[in-house]
């Protein structure tokens, strides 16, 4: 065992083992995804009257429980659970010499199990899994309040990001494809699929904030509510797409408009927005009061214009076969013709920009 400190924990973590075989799982590299929780869970409480109750069901070492614990003012309770008894060892006696044991119940069910012997009970739920979130999202529907917060992880990249279609389409009953903005898909099949999820409980989603790395992530403000359902269900829709020019549209059509080549269709798919301005504006303050180093990321989805889907402009040039050409440039030569454009936190060579394609286009 390794004694480790993040954050304000200190525990004990197997070995470095990144597998799925690990004794208890702990991911050094997921500092930041914690980091990012916490300050959303922080400016989440700011909203509420009560204290918070949040359930952790693939927690690992508890690094994640712990940190919560002494680092998230207002949390009444926090269940700690994992599936493999080893981890739940290992977890135990962090969760023991961290002197949290009042605050933190250590438990060692499947998460399925866990939520549904925990109807409506709590605020805040942390689908962190190996993989896939999806086989947890309904479950967890029975154990959230009317009104609370969610977080998902899912590292199932390839089908996430259209290198898998046939896997996307099977896990999610999502249509995916390559394109060259690929991260925001994989970012918005996360979301979809959750909002698909939990509109069996009606409940509806809103993203707070996204992002995507080795692994997609996002957070979620739900609430049980049928009207709810009602317009979130406007903005779940298809896209076409056409490879050869990187042309796409929410207008379908079977053949580009562009280049007459065929399209290929990406659906059904969350357009609205990806994240909260004045939520993310918030998780800002406190990521630079607590003194979390990684903020530029946030910071670019603040700067970011509020459109689905960005150009890789590497890509334009490629398919345009044009000579290279800064992204500052292009940039600017849009906000000179009247248009908005901004970087995404998705990609360092993509833009964001309300101009129709054959502006950008006609550009490169
Ligand atoms: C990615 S790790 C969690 C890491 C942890 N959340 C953290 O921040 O350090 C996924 C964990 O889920 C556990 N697990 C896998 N299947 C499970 C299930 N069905 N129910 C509960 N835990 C499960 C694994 O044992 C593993 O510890
Ligand atoms: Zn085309």
């Amino acid at each position: 065992m390794n004694k480790i400190t993040e954050g304000s924990a200190s525990v004990s973590v197997p070995r470095q083992d990144l597998t799925r075989k690990a004794e208890a799982f702990y991911n050094p590299a997921m500092e930041y995804q914690r980091d990012i929780t916490l300050s959303a869970l922080r400016v989440y409480k700011k909203d509420c009257e009560n204290r918070l109750s949040v359930c952790d069901p693939l927690a690992g070492t508890g690094v994640r429980s712990i940190r919560m614990a002494k680092e998230v003012p207002g949390i009444s309770r926090i269940i700690a659970n994992d599936l493999n008894p080893r981890a739940v060892t290992v977890m135990k006696k962090n969760v023991r010499s961290s002197g949290l044991g009042k605050k933190i119940t250590v438990s060692n069910v499947s998460a399925n199990k866990l939520f549904l012997e925990h109807p409506g009970a709590f605020d805040f739920v942390d689908i962190d899994p190996f993989g896939s979130h999806i086989n947890y999202v309904f479950n967890a529907g029975f154990a959230l309040k009317r009104k609370s917060m969610i977080a998902c992880t899912a590292t199932d990249t390839g089908a996430l990001c259209g290198a898998f279609p046939s896997t996307c389409f099977t896990r999610y009953g999502i249509k995916n494809s390559k394109t060259d903005f690929y991260k925001e898909v994989g970012a918005r099949v996360l979301i979809t699929s959750t909002m698909l999820e939990l509109s069996k409980h009606d409940i509806s989603v809103e993203p707070l904030y996204s992002h995507a790395n080795h692994y997609f992530r996002f957070i979620g403000r739900l609430k049980k509510s049928k009207s709810g359902i009602t317009s979130q269900f406007r903005d779940i829709r298809f896209l076409v797409y056409c490879p050869s020019c990187i042309y796409r549209s929410f207008d379908i059509s079977e053949k580009c408009p562009v280049c007459g080549k065929r399209t290929q269709v990406i659906g059904p798919l969350w357009s609205g927005k990806i994240h909260d301005r004045k939520f993310c504006t918030g998780m800002l303050g406190d990521m630079k009061a607590a003194g979390y180093s990684r903020t530029k990321e946030l910071e670019t989805a603040l700067s970011e214009e509020e459109v689905p889907f960005y150009y890789d402009i590497h890509r334009m040039l490629k398919v345009r076969r044009s000579a290279p050409r800064k992204l500052s440039d292009i940039m600017e030569a849009l906000e000179n013709k009247g248009f908005s454009a901004s970087r995404t936190r998705f990609c360092g060579t993509g833009v964001k920009t309300d101009a129709p394609y054959e502006e950008i286009a006609g550009l490169v």
